[in-house]
């Protein structure tokens, strides 16, 4: 469970979080929506405990993540994958090599379990064996992407992050990604936090959205209640932007 209480964060004068409450359940799946430059971004960054907040609270399973020595903030973390927005591979990597690199990093396994590893981390986010040996800069977007997530996994964390996860994606590749999601939900009992900007991702995987404006959330409810919620600016979001019927 993530808990998370009056969050401000300001750049250089410039205040981007102004004051951010919200409950996400264990098991669920929690979309964040907001238009570009919300600060989606900025609150990931904070839930995940990769930059302090400059006040208000975070609780990952009850501990505060403020309270937490180095050490404790580290357990914690651990419970924690994120899902970049640029997919941040390695391009010096191979795909294998990539999925690999974290259960490398913290001497996870024994070095000889990671060819069949990342075989099986492929597998699970439908990535053909024929691509292990490629460099990121021979895959398309989607495939990017899921090489991005099947590194996330290895660590086998409760929480994941999701920053934009469909951006840039063709449909399809959308629709795979927000597919993979769900089923990591399904079979893993994961909890999610998805930001983004794409309406489709809520109908998609959301049992719950917050809707992020000027700093605030100033919705949290189920994807259908967002359509009634009577607030001007979400109205005019949702409007302009067709449901995913996929
Ligand atoms: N490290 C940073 N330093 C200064 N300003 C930042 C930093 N990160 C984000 N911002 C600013 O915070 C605002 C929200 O950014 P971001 O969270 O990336 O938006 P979103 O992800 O919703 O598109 C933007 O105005 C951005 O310029
Ligand atoms: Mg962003």
């Amino acid at each position: 469970m993530i808990t998370v209480r009056g969050i401000h964060k300001t750049y250089e004068n410039q205040p981007v979080l102004t004051g951010i409450d919200l409950q996400v359940q264990s098991g669920e799946t929690f979309v964040i929506l907001g238009e570009s430059g919300a600060g989606k971004s900025v609150l990931l960054r904070q839930l995940g405990g990769l930059e302090e907040p400059d006040s208000g609270s975070i609780l990952i399973d009850n501990e505060d993540l403020a309270q937490l020595s180095e050490r404790e903030l580290r357990r914690v973390r651990k419970k924690i994958g994120f899902v970049f927005q640029e997919s941040a591979l390695f391009d010096f990597l191979t795909v294998s090599e990539n999925i690999v690199m974290p259960l490398y990093e913290h001497n996870m396994i024994p070095m000889r379990e990671f060819a069949a590893k990342a075989r099986q981390m492929m597998q699970w986010v439908h990535l053909d064996e024929e691509h292990k040996n490629k460099l990121p800069g021979k895959l398309s977007g989607g495939m990017k992407k899921r090489v991005a997530l099947a590194r996330t996994l290895s660590l086998s964390p409760q929480i994941i992050l999701y920053d934009e996860p469909t951006a840039g994606l063709d449909p399809i590749g959308a629709e795979s990604i927000c597919r993979l999601i769900k089923r990591l939900q399904k079979e893993e009992q994961n909890t999610s936090v998805v930001v983004t900007h794409d309406l489709s991702v809520v109908d998609r995987v959301a049992d719950q959205v917050a809707f992020l404006y000027q700093g605030r959330i100033i919705f949290t409810g189920t994807p259908q209640s967002l359509r009634q919620s009577g607030r001007n600016i979400i109205s005019q979001f949702v409007g302009t932007r067709k449901p995913n019927t996929c």
